[in-house]
């Protein structure tokens, strides 16, 4: 799920394992990335640039010089598209050629011009990996703090056993989810939120209307979980004020469950003033059945009514303290996201507020995924679809940042 989203440029250079790059193009769009091929005169010699694009769904880019192409994405274009550049297979000749900070092909410019991270998984014959010009070309690769992924030992296709093989493509797939996990566990971990207290609403409330049946949503309390479980690994103390939900307590949390809006308020009104950062996660029940029975309601008339009576605006309340924590909202909605989310940003008195649209199936209520367009009173900013852990992480350094700003 850390590939939801991220765009990766795949350099497919000359060697028999470019075969196996229509396999790794498959699996990474599996993943949810976007990839973009570049393929270097070698590697078209193993693969047709019309299966990559096939698999990839975009056109595969071959030629620094080609103004058609140029004109479509050029290099400095495709160079800051990319989350990761993966070149796979990476042969000897390219290993040099990128030791040497040659800009000579399409492939090799890119690798200058991009600020994302280069992987590389070498692929050639045995002897050549050994070969004392292409391990003098890997430890300068490895100074640049180059990624190396494999290569892998075993039976090769020249016949010779040894050392040069590229790795699988579920390998490389494996490994380039664990290099943006771990990205994100460290960017979380750099946030200055040692002795900050936060406290995060989340899940639903549920609204009794008597003892067996209550009035609720579907919120699954993933969003706000997840945003408590970046908080805390960025060191801040958290506290979750739960409703209803089926998740464990992420480490280093407290939670306190709760079941209505009333409760909810009751408690976030008794922590925040301590805080320092308030999410309302929470898919709080706008209104309550005005008069709970203790019994059981039984079957009878073909209609019923049942009166409803609004509930207190948590967040509203939170942010009308006046010794207030930085206060960040949400706003789920189905249509004309902006306008209602800054609406509420204003009238609700907020410092923040993530908005999301719970009308596209791909994301918000109970799915895994999500996407927030964030607003403060001066800005906003995207953060586009991924899951909802990578997220939150987002989510939690954009506070993170405006806290320090303000
Ligand atoms: O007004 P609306 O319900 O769309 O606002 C959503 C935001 O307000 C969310 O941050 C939600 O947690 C919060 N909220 C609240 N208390 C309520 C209703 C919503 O804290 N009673």
């Amino acid at each position: 799920m850390f590939l939801q989203n991220k765009n990766i440029l795949l350099g497919v250079t000359g060697g028999i394992a470019a075969y196996k790059t229509a396999e790794l193009v498959r699996r990474l769009k599996e993943q949810g990335a976007n990839v973009r091929v570049v393929m270097t005169k070698g590697g078209k010699a193993f693969i047709t640039p019309l299966t990559l694009q096939a698999v990839s769904g975009n056109p595969v880019a071959d030629s620094l010089l080609d103004p058609a192409a140029e004109a479509a994405m050029g290099h400095i274009e495709l160079a800051k598209w990319a989350d990761l550049v993966l070149i796979a297979p990476a042969s000897a000749n390219t290993l040099a050629r990128l030791a040497g900070g040659f800009a000579d092909d399409l492939l090799a410019t890119i690798c200058l011009a991009t600020a994302a991270p280069l992987a590389i998984a070498p692929a050639m014959n045995q002897q050549m990996w050994h070969a004392l010009p292409t391990q003098d070309n890997m430890a300068t690769l490895r100074k640049r703090n180059v990624i190396v992924w494999g290569p892998g030992a075993g039976e090769q296709a020249c016949g010779d056993v040894g050392y040069g093989r590229m790795l699988e493509p579920l390998q490389l797939v494996g490994l380039a989810k664990e290099y943006f996990q771990q990205t994100a566990e460290n960017e979380a971990k750099n946030l200055p939120l040692d002795n900050q207290h936060w406290v995060v609403t989340a899940g639903p409330t549920r609204e009794a209307i008597d003892p067996v049946r209550y009035i609720s949503n579907h919120s699954s309390g993933k969003m706000g979980y997840a945003i408590a479980d970046a908080a805390a690994k960025a060191g801040a103390k958290v506290t979750i004020i739960s409703g209803p939900v089926n998740l464990p307590t992420p480490n280093h949390c407290d939670r306190v469950n709760v079941q209505s809006a009333q409760q909810m308020h009751a408690m976030a009104m008794g922590l925040a003033p301590k805080a320092d950062v308030f999410v309302a996660c929470a898919a709080v029940a706008d209104y309550r059945v005005r008069d709970v029975v203790d019994q059981k309601i039984k079957k009878s008339a073909d209609t019923m009514q049942i009166e409803l009576v609004k509930n207190p605006d948590i967040v509203a309340d939170v942010a009308a303290l006046t010794d207030r924590p930085f206060t960040v909202g949400f706003a789920a909605e189905t249509q004309d996201v902006e306008h209602y989310a800054k609406g509420k940003l204003a009238r609700k008195n907020l410092d923040m507020i993530a908005a999301n649209n719970v009308a596209l199936q791909t994301q918000g209520f109970n799915s895994d995924d999500n996407a927030l367009t964030v607003y403060w009173p001066e800005g906003s900013k995207e953060l586009p679809l991924t899951n909802k852990k990578a997220l939150a992480v987002d989510l939690v350094k954009t506070i993170a940042d405006k806290l320090m700003t303000k």
